[in-house]
């Protein structure tokens, strides 16, 4: 049987390059792009795109009636600092959303549901290097907080109904096709758009704010490879820790200085995203994805600036 798939959340930074990533994959026909708002050029032009509220559970019902998805990737999702100026909408939409998704996927019978976590699950009583897959989990973010309940929602699911939910937690994403969503770990990408515009930036994160990132390349890749692999070998059905590269402002500066030498960096005093980055790890362990699906990433912060820059000067 040909695979249906449904992306909701489908014009935010992840999900404008998977859909275009599954798209070559699958065929442009057979990935459906889903949002609240209007989609970008290339997701309009290259494949079918629908108007979707995950939190509208009669529209999502008509949606997965007509398409009878076999894998459905929710996106669609408040991220840490901006749901921390609206805690309520971040709890409903992260929430609310996953638990339409997860009903209508045992009503339609979808064969694989991916859902995304994120390295926000962790706080201030985790441990903070190489942070395991098992460990403290008390976050204080209302993002955290939803997606560590979002997690067990997923386990259950698998657990009492059999559902093939897949999911990882990611670290902060840098990528430079769609702007960020309102995260933590933003200024990972805003500093190379203004290294390029006026060689300066001014970081809300302090100096050695070590936080664990990764190129989105790697974290579609690696996306891909946890959804095709074999379900027997998925040992973990709550959310995978996901390893890519870790740095501190002060670290990646130095890398962007490399290739723009008159680069400056400083620093903006007592932003609440601060507090934020102080409660999460500074690195992952992610040795059950390497062992379930042999994850390995391959962009390191040399290769992902060289990328980045390249990438940006051309856009
Ligand atoms: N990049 C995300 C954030 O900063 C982490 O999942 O909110």
């Amino acid at each position: 049987m040909r695979e249906k798939i449904l992306v909701l959340g489908s014009n935010g930074q992840i999900g404008t390059e998977l859909v275009t990533a599954l798209r070559k994959i699958y065929g442009e026909d057979y990935v459906v792009a889903c949002d609240i708002r209007r989609p970008d050029y290339d997701i309009k032009n290259s494949g079918p795109f629908e108007f979707v509220n995950v939190l509208e559970r009669e529209t999502l019902n008509t949606i997965f009636q007509k398409y009878k998805p076999t894998q459905v990737y929710l996106l669609a999702a408040l991220l840490s600092a901006t749901g921390e100026q609206n805690p309520k909408l971040a709890w409903d939409l992260n929430m609310n959303g996953l638990l339409n998704v997860l009903e209508l996927a045992l009503v339609y019978k979808t064969a694989k549901v991916y859902w995304p976590s994120s390295i926000a699950v962790f706080g201030p009583n985790s441990p903070k290097v190489n942070t395991p897959q098992y460990c403290v989990m008390d976050p204080n973010t209302v993002y955290g907080i939803s997606k560590l309940a979002g997690e067990r929602w997923c386990e259950y699911y698998n657990q009492k109904y059999g559902l093939d939910v897949r999911s990882i937690r990611y670290p902060g994403l840098i990528s430079w096709k769609a702007a960020p969503g309102g995260g933590t770990t933003d200024y990972a990408i805003h500093i190379f758009h203004d290294a390029l515009k006026k060689s300066s930036y001014a970081s809300f994160l302090d100096a050695d704010t070590e936080l664990p990132m990764m190129y989105m390349d790697d974290a579609i890749r690696g996306t891909i490879e946890l959804m095709d692999a074999p379900s027997e070998y998925i040992s973990i059905r709550s959310s995978y820790n996901f390893g890519g590269v870790s740095f501190t402002p002060e670290v990646l500066a130095a890398e962007i200085k490399k290739h723009i030498p008159d680069f400056q960096l400083s620093y903006t005093a007592n932003d609440p995203r601060q507090l934020i980055a102080n409660s999460w790890p500074s690195s992952i362990d992610d040795a059950f994805a390497t062992k379930d699906w042999a994850w390995k990433p391959q962009f390191d912060l040399a290769k992902m600036t060289t990328d980045m820059l390249d990438n940006l000067k051309n856009k």
